[in-house]
C-alpha cells in the first residue's frame, strides 16, 4: 500500500507533469489577468484589447490570449489576421531547441502547413470531436507532446502580441465544434507551447459565463494576478457578474475589480450623457460584492467603427473620452497588481 509520502510524491509528479510546461512557458510573464464576466456582449472583448493597448502605449510588453474558442474576436479588433508560425521544437524536458525550419523561410512555411494539415480541413475534424472521436487526439491541433513544436504568438501593428484560436485557421467561417474537455485542452496548449517571452502583462479574454475555458484558465495558469469583471450598470449584467464573482472567489482566484461598460452614451450632438441602462450602476456590484470599482466606459460609436476597422479605440481615437478612462483604468490595474506583487492587499478579496 502506498505510504503518505509515496501519494504526496505521486501527487507532486502530476502536478508537475500537468502543470509544469505551462508553468515554464509562461515563467517570464509578470502579470496575468484575465478579463471576465457573467453576462455576453457587454463589452469584454472591447475591454480587454483596449486596455493591452494601453498598457502597450505606456511602455508595457503585452499579449493577448484570446480564450473565446467559439467567438473569437481579438483578431478583428486588432487588425491581425495571421497564423501562428513554429518557432521551434521542444526537447523533452522541456527544453527548445530552434526548428531545423528555423530561419529557412520556405521550410518553415511548410513545417506550419505540414503541422496543421488534416486539422485545416476543419469542418470534417472539428465534426469529429463533436461526435466524440476527437478523445484519442491527446496533441490536438497543434500537436502536442507527440509532435514537440513551439509557437510564436502574433504581432500585431499596436505593440501588443496575440494567440486565437482563429490564428489556427485565419478566415475560417465556421465556429469549431469542440467540446469541454477539448477546448480545456486546446487552451492549455495554448498556454504551454506559444513562445510567450519576457512580458509585463498577459491579458485573457474569456467568452462569457463560468463554463469550461473561464475554469481552465483560473485553474490552468500559475500565479494568476486576478480578475477584471465587466458589466453593463443593468441588474440583467450585474446580478450575473456577482455570481461569476463568487465563482471566482470558490476557486481562490482575487478580482482586481470591476469595470463598467456602455456606462453612458455621449450624445454626438450636444454632448449630454444618455443612461442607456437608465439608472442603475456597476459600481453598486462592486460595492456590494465588496471588490474595487476601477472606472466607467462611456458607450460612443467610434468604438464600435474603430473595432471594425482593426484599429483599437484607444488608437484611432487617443483623445476620445473612452480612450482616456480606459488608460485610466490601465493605470489602477497596474498600480493594484505592482502594489500586489510588494506585499500589499489584492482587491477587495
Ligand atoms: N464602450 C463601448 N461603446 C460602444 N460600443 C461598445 C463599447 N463596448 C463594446 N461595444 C460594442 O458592443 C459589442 C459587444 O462588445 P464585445 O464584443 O467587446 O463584448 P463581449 O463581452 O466580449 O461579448 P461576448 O460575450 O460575445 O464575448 C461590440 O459591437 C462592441 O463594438
Ligand atoms: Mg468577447
Amino acid at each position: 500500500m502506498d505510504t503518505f509520502y509515496d501519494l504526496k510524491k505521486q501527487a507532486r509528479e502530476q502536478w508537475i507533469l500537468q502543470n509544469g510546461p505551462i508553468a515554464q512557458s509562461l515563467s517570464r510573464v509578470k502579470h496575468k489577468i484575465a478579463i471576465f464576466s457573467g453576462k455576453g456582449g457587454v463589452g469584454k472583448t472591447t475591454s480587454t484589447v483596449n486596455l493591452a493597448v494601453s498598457l502597450a502605449k505606456r511602455g508595457c510588453k503585452v499579449a493577448i490570449l484570446d480564450a473565446d474558442v467559439h467567438g473569437p474576436a481579438v483578431p478583428k479588433i486588432l487588425g491581425a489576421s495571421g497564423k501562428l508560425d513554429v518557432a521551434s521544437h521542444r526537447m523533452p524536458g522541456g527544453h527548445h531547441s530552434h526548428s531545423e525550419c528555423e530561419g529557412h523561410g520556405q521550410h518553415k512555411a511548410g513545417c506550419t502547413h505540414e503541422h496543421h494539415q488534416g486539422n485545416g480541413h476543419g469542418h470534417s475534424h472539428g465534426q469529429s470531436h463533436g461526435h466524440g472521436n476527437g478523445h484519442g487526439h491527446e496533441g490536438g491541433h497543434f500537436g502536442g507532446d507527440t509532435h514537440n513544436l513551439r509557437f510564436e504568438p502574433i504581432k500585431t501593428p499596436y505593440g501588443v502580441d496575440m494567440v486565437s484560436v482563429d490564428s489556427i485557421w485565419p478566415g475560417r467561417e465556421s465556429p469549431v465544434m469542440w467540446r469541454g474537455p477539448y477546448k480545456m485542452r486546446v487552451i492549455r496548449q495554448f498556454l504551454s507551447i506559444i513562445n510567450w517571452g519576457e512580458l509585463d502583462y498577459l491579458l485573457v479574454d474569456l467568452p462569457p459565463g463560468t463554463g469550461d475555458e473561464v475554469l481552465t484558465i483560473m485553474s490552468s495558469i500559475p500565479g494568476l494576478d486576478g480578475m477584471v469583471v465587466v458589466s453593463t450598470p443593468q441588474d440583467v449584467s450585474t446580478i450575473v457578474c456577482s455570481k461569476a464573482i463568487n465563482t471566482a472567489r470558490e476557486m481562490n482566484v482575487p478580482i482586481l475589480g470591476v469595470v463598467e461598460n456602455m456606462s453612458v452614451l455621449c450624445c454626438p450632438h450636444c454632448n449630454n450623457a444618455i443612461k442607456l441602462f437608465g439608472h442603475r450602476s456597476a459600481e453598486r456590484l462592486a460595492k456590494m460584492m465588496e471588490v474595487d470599482f476601477l472606472g466607467s466606459i462611456p458607450f460612443m460609436t467610434e468604438v464600435n467603427e474603430s473595432s471594425d476597422e482593426g484599429i483599437p479605440v484607444v488608437i484611432k481615437h487617443p483623445e476620445s473620452l473612452v480612450a482616456l478612462e480606459v488608460g485610466r483604468i490601465a493605470d489602477c490595474l497596474v498600480s493594484k497588481v505592482e502594489t500586489a506583487g510588494k506585499g500589499g492587499e489584492q482587491g477587495g478579496d
